[in-house]
């Protein structure tokens, strides 16, 4: 892998700025350059800047980079990071490309000017130094013209995807001169640094994704004004009924900007000779109408479609292509469409579409048999094989199927026949490869997939690094499992507990088996993976059983289901193996609190975690407010250092329901902590988790300095019931041996109150340990807390229900009504959290948030 350090990204605009942003995501510090302006702005002017000062002339990249903080979405995991990016101009700091390991070209989209731009960074580039093009269709070649065989070598197209935080492709473009190892390096690079998928593209126009895309954009478009279909019609076909995102054909267009669309077709248009290509990418006259009266979609506020404001709310318009006039966006059904609705997965419902033969399913064969045929024609040209093609639309275009998986997912056969009884050509190879007795382009067989490669069957490289569960589990590594969750085995004695519940939401099922995983780990491996290859890690626990007791008035029912949830966790917990959570996408609630206990979390980078229970109506339960209520005990310097403003930490996090919009982020919010790790490659957290497990084991054989000395207070209360457990030095552990003169370890909680919840343990099959002490704040504490709360709610800001839910996280983080600094078990806090929750769980208010989150997907304010 290319060892890349420092880059440097000239260009600030939309494409150069988010690819700083994304290079200083990974780490890498990026000087991002731009033009010197020629004038100031009136604000300039007023502050009397001149010209010449360095402000003014490094303008355009600083506002692009104090814009990126504003930018949504995000394009940082962490406003913090905008500090690795050094704004400077292509004049005054030029020179300080020398010391760039990697520079990047996003300037504008014109040949000469990218070809004056590589002559100058030619003379500056250190001689290692990799330098590459964004361009979305200049050709590479072209570009290089004129440049020496070494600066040839060192060059090669990098095409980000915008946005390149979020867009997961980058496709590599290799010039005929780029070194082979230089492309094989820097694809390694930007798959593990940078997360990205990444595909090598031949040097030709559009290169692979914006090649197929823009053709089936515009071969749509074509076909509406041939049919008369509405923008609607054709959007309900091209959305998810295809395997493609909501934003389906029309308001794809819309988000691209539909100048740039009718730029990037000309630019296909004017290279190609074929006339059935040139017919597709002509200039389309609706396209040139639009553009002229400045609809261009969404950035000017509207093109196929627009918002109005009425007095009921927003209304979505869509365009009548015929008049150019604007009415309410009609909703469109049909039994096809009705049917691949209800089908699941993406293959599946392409086929109950296909199945009918009413107007929509016509309609669709109509929109993809163009497509089929133009992916399989020029794949030759464009790709190395149809698994570039494929990946370059699901990363490029956020299709759930490339072209060549959709042949197969209608059937190979059954599509050429279909296609040659319609009077179509296939292409010759398609022919020949069923000719020579296969059924599918794709083959999956012994655990390994076979791709249909140059006319033969080529086994996919699979990278030996990444872990995959849905191979694990077809190879019979599954140890046990249920309707909910699974519990695989990951090699080298390494457990996975996986969950695939519906939205992977925790009930009974997924409570049952983490035990279970317990128990099994315990006995006979050597530490635990919790993860999964689900949409999301997990969206909380199952809200639907929780209200249908909580109606029915079932309060032991509803008690019972929080004990099995805080006796899961406490089982995580007191695991004596290592344990690591490798959480990805959405992680909320019930999900964030199987987390909280690992001994480490090994994230992917887009991770959103949340303890959002607020939003339902409740509070985090199932060892939610505990643990954040341990780890600001745990942060205290000394004992009696102010505790408080880490609890008014946790209070707003848990009060206000916040989501990270990282993993990074996480950390702002007291979710993460210094010792966690984070991954940008999404596919390695299985892997990385589980290197992390052998780790951590490693590490515990190892006595550290503070294995001599006698046992802190406040740690392993109960050591002899739960022997020493495993796990590596942490952050935390330092507090623990300051505070060791202060209090003299006194075993189990001085808590006031309830009792330490013997019966979670006793539910176990296994003795669980009783954990740390937690330094409460106390009543004094809990007024402070609650202090807050009332200014927000006499301020407006929180309704009378926050109010109450506000005032019982207050009571459980604070500790209840202990005398501030009072030391507590973690079960006291356990059975704290459970009160509230039960108590919470009898508001009608509560009943009608969760209610409305299981109707309508997301929160009520009530
Ligand atoms: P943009 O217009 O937003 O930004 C271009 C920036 O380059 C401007 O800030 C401009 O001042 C600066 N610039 C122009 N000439 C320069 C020069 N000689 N030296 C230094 N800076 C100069 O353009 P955008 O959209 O960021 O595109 C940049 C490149 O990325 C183009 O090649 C484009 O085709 C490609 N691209 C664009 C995508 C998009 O969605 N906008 C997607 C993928 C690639």
């Amino acid at each position: 892998m290319k060892n890349i350090r420092t880059a440097a990204v000239i260009g600030s605009g939309v494409m150069g700025s988010g690819i700083a942003a994304h290079l200083a995501n990974a780490g890498v510090t990026c000087l991002l350059l731009d033009l010197v302006p020629a004038a100031l702005t009136s604000a300039e002017e007023a502050a009397g800047l001149t010209l010449a000062d360095p402000a003014v002339r490094s303008r355009l990249a600083r506002q692009a980079i104090a814009g990126l903080a504003k930018a949504k979405p995000a394009p940082l995991y962490s406003d913090a990071f905008t500090e690795r990016i050094v704004p400077g101009n292509v004049e005054d700091d030029w020179h300080k490309l020398s010391g760039a390991d990697w520079i990047i070209e996003a300037i504008v989209e014109s040949l000469p000017v990218k070809r004056e731009l590589l002559a100058r960074i030619e003379q500056v580039r250190a001689p290692d130094a990799v330098v590459s093009s964004n361009t979305s269709g200049v050709s590479i070649t072209a570009m290089a013209e004129g440049r020496s065989a070494e600066f040839a070598a060192a060059f090669l197209g990098t095409h980000f995807f915008n946005p390149p935080r979020y867009m997961k492709l980058l496709e590599i473009i290799p010039g005929p001169q780029t070194s082979p190892e230089l492309v094989r390096d820097m694809a390694a690079f930007a798959a593990e640094r940078l997360g990205k998928g990444v595909v090598v593209a031949r040097d030709t126009p559009n290169f692979i994704a914006n090649r197929i895309g823009t053709f089936g954009l515009l071969a749509t478009l074509r076909e509406m004004e041939a049919s008369g279909c509405s923008i609607e019609e054709i959007d309900a076909v091209t959305g998810p009924a295809l395997g493609r995102p909501k934003s389906a054909t029309f308001r794809t267009l819309d988000l691209v900007g539909l100048d740039t669309m009718v730029r990037v077709a000309d630019n296909v248009y004017s290279q190609t000779k074929d006339p059935a290509e040139r017919a597709v990418f002509a200039p389309s006259p609706l396209l040139a109408r639009l553009v002229e009266r400045g609809w261009l979609g969404e950035k000017s506020g509207q093109g196929f479609y627009r918002k109005t404001q009425t007095r009921d709310g927003t209304v979505i318009e869509a365009l009548d292509s015929a008049t150019l006039t604007y009415a309410p966006a009609r909703k469109v059904t049909s039994p096809s469409l009705e049917a691949a609705r209800q089908a699941k997965g993406a293959a599946a419902r392409l086929r109950a579409l296909l199945a009918d033969r009413d107007r929509y399913a016509e309609l669709a064969w109509r929109l993809l048999k163009p497509l089929l045929l133009y992916a399989a024609a020029t794949l030759e040209e464009i790709a190395d094989s149809i698994v570039e093609v494929d990946r370059a639309m699901r990363w490029g275009f956020n299709w759930e199927l490339g072209p060549f998986e959709l042949w197969d997912a209608i059937g190979l056969r059954r599509t050429v026949e279909r296609m040659e009884s319609e009077g179509d050509t296939v292409p010759q190879w398609v022919k020949s490869w069923l000719d020579g007795g296969r059924e599918s382009l794709y083959e999956r067989r012994d655990g390994a997939l076979y791709a249909a490669v140059e006319g033969r069957q080529q086994r996919l490289e699979e990278d030996p690094e990444l872990i995959s569960l849905a191979a694990l589990k077809e190879q019979g590594r599954v140890i046990r499992s249920n309707g909910g969750a699974s519990l695989i085995d990951l090699g080298d004695d390494v457990a996975c507990l996986e969950f695939h519940s519906p939205n992977n939401a925790i009930g009974a099922d997924i409570l049952a088996m983490v035990q279970a995983s317990v128990d099994e780990v315990r006995r006979s491996y050597r530490g635990l993976v919790l993860a999964n290859e689900g949409r999301h890690f997990c969206v909380g626990a199952n809200l639907m059983l929780l209200l249908m007791e909580a109606q029915d008035g079932e309060w032991e029912e509803v008690d019972a289901i929080i004990r099995l949830f805080q006796t899961a966790t406490t089982a995580l917990k007191g695991l004596e193996k290592p344990v690591v959570a490798a959480p990805h996408g959405m992680t909320l609630g019930g999900g964030v609190e199987m987390c909280l206990p690992a001994d480490q979390l090994v994230c992917s980078a887009e991770t959103y975690l949340g303890l959002v229970e607020a939003g339902v109506g409740l509070i985090p339960a199932g060892g939610g407010c505990k643990e954040l209520a341990l780890r600001a005990s745990l942060r205290l310097p000394e004992p009696d250092s102010d505790l408080q403003p880490l609890i008014n930490a946790a209070f707003e996090t848990i009060g206000m329901a916040k989501v990270s919009t990282s993993a990074f982020d996480a950390a702002r919010l007291g979710l993460l902590q210094p010792h966690d790790a984070v991954v940008l490659r999404h596919e390695r957290r299985f892997g990385a988790a589980k290197q992390a497990v052998l780790r951590l084991e490693q590490a515990a054989g190892l006595a550290t300095v503070g294995a001599g000395l006698p046992a802190a207070a406040g740690r392993w209360p109960d050591a002899a019931q739960t022997g020493p457990r495993t796990r590596a030095a942490q952050p935390g552990d330092a507090a623990d041996a300051d505070s060791a003169g202060g209090t003299g370890g006194t075993p189990r909680g001085e808590a006031t109150g309830a009792g330490s919840g013997t019966k979670a343990a006793s539910a176990s099959s296994t003795s669980l340990p009783q954990g740390a002490l937690v330094r409460v704040v106390g009543a004094p504490g809990k007024a402070v807390l609650q202090l807050g709360a009332n200014t927000l709610l006499h301020g407006g800001y929180i309704s009378a229900h926050d109010h109450k839910i506000a005032g019982k996280l207050a009571h459980v983080l604070a500790g209840g009504d202990a005398p501030a600094g009072t030391l507590v078990s973690e079960q006291y806090l356990l059975d704290l959290e459970r009160e509230a929750f039960l108590s919470l769980c009898g508001e009608p208010l509560t009943q009608q948030r969760m209610l409305h989150m299981l109707t309508k997907g997301k929160p009520l304010r009530n």
